[in-house]
């Protein structure tokens, strides 16, 4: 009898080899620009108190009421899994004594989780690139986050293909005002509001500006805009970072429906959509946190950050191109006459991947004739094999073939004339 075969956790597909390197390609890119701009790596657990999230992101938000994945751990403490990584930045850096008379500019890539009901672009683990500052005022790290991300977006040629929008949701008071008046608007018309938006109504008001529903979002026409409860100073920081975004060429919409899901955020909150990726269209988003660091127990400190989710950005890369470049296991791919000479091949491999680290060399293992370890170098994806017999080793020499020219035989050559042809002709 078979046993049953395990299918994965819903909404947590993990990725297939191949496919994999596409990924980690892409977030290489998004990466690689990000160190453009001396931004410094920071590695966070995946598991932190339940705490952290709850006063961080926000008791009343829908991450945290409904989507965590927590647990207790065998002393009863809960902990959840990151369902973020801003409040573990925040955290972590607290921890270490990193925001004391000091600005930081950092990133984090990994894994995230929440219950959400899995679709298109949305998953219960996916992955953020979040990019986080600290020490900054703005609006001058402002405009350096957004041109960060245009210049992810053209690193990955898909600049045309996604759009910005921006808010600003003033400071935690001048909030507060408009959280009251938005309450009275809404109240007597609770009935008419859609079922998310009557509970939201009680618990997180603001969050009904975000409504998807037609009936909902008329009713909001009338409402009081947040805009006119902001306080002078955001709104000349906003004002500011508009007219540098001006300056800069970068186009923008300023929606003043858009409020962020996470209850840390003051003053400027942006989202990046991608056109045709389907309904969850948000590949990076973010915005201004100042009250998080006091919140948490620190010192007030200005602070402004975004995440991408990857997989969204992959989704808007793959709209642009009929598919993504294949990226081969290998681009060496090294046979023998004969299964005397594995140990010649093993030697070889080793040789190659000493003098070229940046060269994946794979050495054939489980035997067989020619025509079988040539397939297998095909299907590696290795442009080259290089061949061992008698022949070569007496000459001290190898054979190369070149595996996407069938017009070429083999040539004979010296190891570092093969390495240096491989090298100039790579891919
Ligand atoms: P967020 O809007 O919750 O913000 O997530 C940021 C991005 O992560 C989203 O725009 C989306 O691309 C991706 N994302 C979120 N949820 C999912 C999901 N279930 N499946 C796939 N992708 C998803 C934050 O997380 C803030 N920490 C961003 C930030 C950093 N703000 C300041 N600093």
């Amino acid at each position: 009898m078979t046993s049953k075969v395990i299918q994965s956790v819903r909404g947590m597909h993990g990725l297939v080899p191949g496919i994999a390197a596409q990924y980690s390609e892409i977030q290489k890119k998004a990466v690689g620009v990000i160190q453009s701009y001396a931004y410094d790596e920071i590695q966070l657990p995946l598991l932190e108190y339940t705490d952290l999230f709850a006063r961080g992101v926000g008791e009343s938000t829908d991450i945290v009421e409904k989507e965590m994945y927590s647990l207790d751990d065998r002393d009863g403490v809960s902990l959840s899994l990151r369902p973020e990584g801003t409040a573990g930045c925040v955290r972590a850096l607290e921890e270490n004594g990193l925001l004391y008379n000091q600005t930081q500019k950092i990133f984090y890539t990994g894994p995230m989780f929440r219950y959400e009901k899995p679709q298109k672009g949305r998953y219960r683990q996916f992955n953020q690139i979040g990019v986080e500052s600290y020490g900054f005022k703005g609006p001058d790290i402002d405009l350096e986050l957004l041109l960060m991300m245009r210049d992810i977006l053209s690193e990955l040629d898909i600049s045309s293909e996604v759009s910005l929008e921006i808010n600003n949701l003033g400071s935690v008071e001048s909030r507060h005002a408009y959280r009251l008046a938005l309450i009275e608007y809404l109240e007597p018309l609770r009935s008419k509001l859609d079922e998310d938006s009557q509970r939201r109504l009680s618990s997180n008001p603001l969050r009904i500006l975000d409504s998807k529903n037609a009936q909902t979002q008329d009713l909001l026409l009338n409402a009081p805009r947040l805009d006119d409860y902001s306080d002078d100073d955001s709104r000349d920081s906003f004002a500011e970072l508009c007219a540098l975004l001006d300056g800069q060429g970068q186009n923008y919409v300023i929606n003043p429906f858009l409020v962020r899901g996470l209850d840390y955020y003051t003053d400027c909150v942006f989202e990046w959509k991608a056109k045709g990726i389907g309904a969850q269209n948000t590949i990076c988003a973010g915005g201004r946190y100042d009250g998080l660091v006091g919140k948490l127990g620190g010192r007030e400190t200005p602070a402004i950050g975004f995440a991408i989710g990857l997989e969204r950005l992959v989704l808007a890369v793959e709209q642009t191109q009929d598919q993504l470049p294949v990226i081969g296991s290998a681009d060496v791919y090294v046979c023998m006459l004969g299964e005397s000479l594995l140990s010649r091949a093993i030697e070889l491999g080793a040789q190659i991947r000493q003098r070229k680290a940046d060269l994946k060399v794979r050495v054939h293992m489980g035997g067989g004739n020619l025509k079988k370890q040539f397939k297998k170098a095909d299907t590696s994806g290795a442009k080259w094999a290089l061949l061992i017999g008698e022949e070569e080793i007496e000459k001290n020499m190898v054979s190369l073939k070149d595996l996407r020219d069938s017009t070429t035989g083999q040539t004979m050559l010296s190891l570092e004339e093969a390495i240096q042809k491989i090298v100039v002709n790579k891919s």
